[in-house]
């Protein structure tokens, strides 16, 4: 029978350092996960309490293909208190997570063989969904010099046509965060071209000392999308939602209802308590501050001293091409001599990823003291 080439999408490597994380564990052996790019906190109380709640009583159907009104509102009304912006709760689409998301927004603004640039290093699934459907990814090397993001003057390096851009600020795997007048010249350069700019803002409210700008203030034409994943300790409730343009609205509402029918009832429904939950998620980003203090005054003694400036989100991208030249083989030794694990760049960028190891600090304080220790001693 037909095997359709679309669907060979290439693994995820970390889930692979995963799965040997976990042999390891289950052999008896200890692990540190420096290697999960995903908070170690459960969803705010409130929360848990409200989905309890709901499910005894019972009721859970599907909701618009869009999500609820009341949660589109909510997320509306977060953003004028958080980001100060004036979103029409019209243009909020509730989504399975972000990346429910990105399925509907590629689908909805981009055609088969049109090409979408994006930086390298940068969050695997954006390139593997775009080729999935049939929409080249254009990767874009960028470099420490730009803080590895990509600018107008590396898109004007780009040969041939361009239809979009991705841009994610904070970043995964560098954690580094656009500032205004970076985020403000890369919208200017779409809307000048016509190219259509795909915002991830995932990682907004996990920054330190810097803030991120959301594409929405700057670019009409943009989407943007985001999640309960992160900021909101939600992963596996599948949540997220975007912000489309008036044009897309409806493709990315049929989309939806064909698709996916409606987001998770439950999620959506529990998650409208989240937005009163600030202090417990703040408390969630004050350990993600003293985690990366602590990464950033040890992590240099261990010989990782290359480090991307860690603005945002829970990542340090180190560069390691004067440690090995096989950073897979690098962690996967790392692992088995220390019981830390962390993940290979070359998930993130395939052409230079071999040089290059994300660390990932959402985990305990405790774990991150001990894997600190432990690789000082490794490197001694
Ligand atoms: C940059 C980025 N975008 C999107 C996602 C997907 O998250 P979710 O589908 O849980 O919203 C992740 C997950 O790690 C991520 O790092």
């Amino acid at each position: 029978m037909k095997v359709a080439k679309r669907g060979a999408v290439p693994p995820f490597i970390v889930m692979e350092m995963l799965a040997a994380a976990n042999l390891r564990a289950a052999r008896g052996g200890d692990v540190l996960h420096l290697e999960l790019g995903e908070p170690n906190t459960p969803a705010p109380k409130p929360v848990i309490e409200e989905a309890r709640r709901l499910l005894a009583d019972g009721g859970l159907g599907y909701t618009e293909s869009t999500g609820m009104p009341v949660l589109r509102d909510a997320i509306a009304a977060f953003y004028r208190t958080r980001e100060k912006l004036d979103v029409p709760a019209r243009r909020v689409v509730v989504t399975t997570g972000s990346s429910g998301g990105f399925v509907l927004a590629f689908l909805a603004a981009f055609e088969a063989g049109d090409r979408v640039a994006l930086a390298a290093p940068g969050y695997p699934a954006y390139r593997n969904i775009l080729a999935a459907l049939d929409i080249e990814p254009v990767l874009v090397e960028t470099e420490a010099d730009t803080r590895f993001q990509p600018t107008p003057k590396l898109l004007d390096a780009v040969e041939g046509r361009l239809d979009g851009l991705i841009v994610a600020s904070p970043s995964n795997p560098t954690g580094t965060v656009l500032t205004f007048e970076e985020m403000h010249a890369l919208c200017d350069y779409c809307a000048d071209r016509g190219l259509r700019l795909v915002s991830d803002e995932i990682y907004h409210g996990i920054t330190y000392g810097v803030s991120a700008t959301s594409a929405l203030a700057l670019n009409d034409d943009c989407i943007v999308v985001n999640s309960f994943s992160k900021y909101f300790s939600m992963m596996g409730w599948r949540l997220g939602w975007m912000v489309v343009p008036d044009d897309l609205l409806r493709s990315v509402e049929t989309l939806s209802q064909n698709l996916f029918i409606s987001p998770p009832t439950l999620a959506q429904r529990a998650a409208l308590k989240v937005f009163d939950c600030t202090d417990e998620l703040e408390a969630n980003v004050a350990k993600y501050a003293r985690n990366r203090a602590r990464l950033l005054a040890h992590l240099p003694r261990a010989g990782f001293d290359r480090l991307a400036p860690a603005e945002g989100a829970f990542y340090l991208y180190a560069d390691v091409r004067h440690l090995t030249n096989d950073s897979e083989e690098f962690c996967l030794r790392m692992l088995a001599e220390t019981g830390v694990a962390a993940t290979s760049g070359i998930d993130f960028d395939p052409m230079r990823g071999a040089g290059y190891v994300r660390f990932s600090y959402a985990g305990s304080e405790a774990d991150m003291s001990e894997a600190m220790r432990r690789l000082e001693a490794w490197r001694r």
